[in-house]
């Protein structure tokens, strides 16, 4: 095994990656995120993550959720357009005619069979960057052979359960960063272990991210992680730069809402208010 070459990141190795919005610039200029993913009880995972693409800069969003998602989505969130699967609770199938140039599968998606089904199709056309997170993890832990289906470089965001239920039990730190770089290069994959101190894997290297507080630990923001990164990526980021750098995002913001709010009181729609605040700490 190849000894893993770690790089902190915080303010100085994003500010080179940074993009400025231009002058002579239109939300045509800016991307389109697809976001799909809820079920019945789970469609405020698709507000939280489709919120996070417009507030990290995307030029349009839409959402792709069951039936019941739609009046809660247009009710509460004008910003984001709305396609609806034909079921009224869960997804079963993943069809659209728009040109998203990212898609984020996965949150709050559930894991129903007719659900899995609807991703393995959705895959076996799809070229479009990806982002695969919550349950949409749980569905390629399930179903591995759907991991060779992923585009190149797609990001996944597990947190620990997530993580385990894809590389399986791991016997300390350094067992778990060589399982994860190994599914890393055998399908050429992002993958963001989450947690206190979020450690992106990219084929042999490993990014330490040093932003973020334990007023995350709250539900939702691994929703609104999910919604930076794509964001990022429908902007012209390049997968590992834009998960890099939302990760350094989502955790700065949170780091200045608590100063205002407390590390109880934090609440993951916090995240996504504050996130202007680090981009114009980034001028
Ligand atoms: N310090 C810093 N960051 C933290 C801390 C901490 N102590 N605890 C959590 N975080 C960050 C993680 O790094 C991650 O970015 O908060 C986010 C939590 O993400 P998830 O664990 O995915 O939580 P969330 O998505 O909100 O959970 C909602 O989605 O993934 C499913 O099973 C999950 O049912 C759950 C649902
Ligand atoms: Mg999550």
């Amino acid at each position: 095994t190849t000894p893993t070459d770690y790089e902190l990141i915080g303010k100085m190795e994003m500010l080179p990656v940074y993009q400025p919005r231009q002058k002579f610039s239109n939300k045509g200029s800016y991307g389109h995120a697809l976001i799909v993913g809820g079920s019945y009880g789970k469609i405020g995972a698709v507000t939280l993550a489709s919120r996070a693409a417009l507030a990290a800069g995307v030029g349009l969003v839409t959402a792709y959720v069951p039936k019941c998602g739609y009046t809660p989505l247009q009710a509460s969130f004008p910003e984001a357009m709305v396609l609806t699967d034909a079921n009224e609770e869960i997804l079963t199938n993943i069809e659209f005619s728009i040109q998203p140039n990212v898609i984020a599968f996965g949150v709050g998606v559930g894991t129903e069979e007719k659900t899995i089904t609807a991703f393995e199709n959705f895959l076996k056309t799809n070229t479009t960057p990806l982002v695969v997170d919550a349950d949409g993890i749980n569905i390629l832990a399930k179903k591995k052979e759907l991991l060779k289906l992923l585009p190149e470089q797609t990001v996944l965001t597990p947190h620990p359960k997530e993580l385990e239920r894809l590389i399986g039990k791991w016997d300390g730190d350094f067992d778990k960063l060589e399982k994860t770089k190994a599914l890393s290069k055998k399908y050429n994959l992002v993958i963001v272990i989450k947690g206190a101190n979020t450690i992106t894997v990219y084929q042999d290297k490993g990014y330490v991210n040093t932003t973020g507080n334990p007023g995350l630990a709250t539900a939702g923001t691994g929703d609104v992680l999910t919604g930076i990164i794509t964001g990022l990526i429908a902007q012209g980021y390049e997968p590992l730069v834009a998960a890099l750098f939302a990760i350094y995002l989502h955790g700065k913001s949170a780091d200045i809402a608590v100063e205002d709010l407390g590390y109880q009181s934090l609440i993951a729609s916090h995240v996504i208010e504050t996130l202007g605040e680090v981009y114009i700490d980034l001028f």
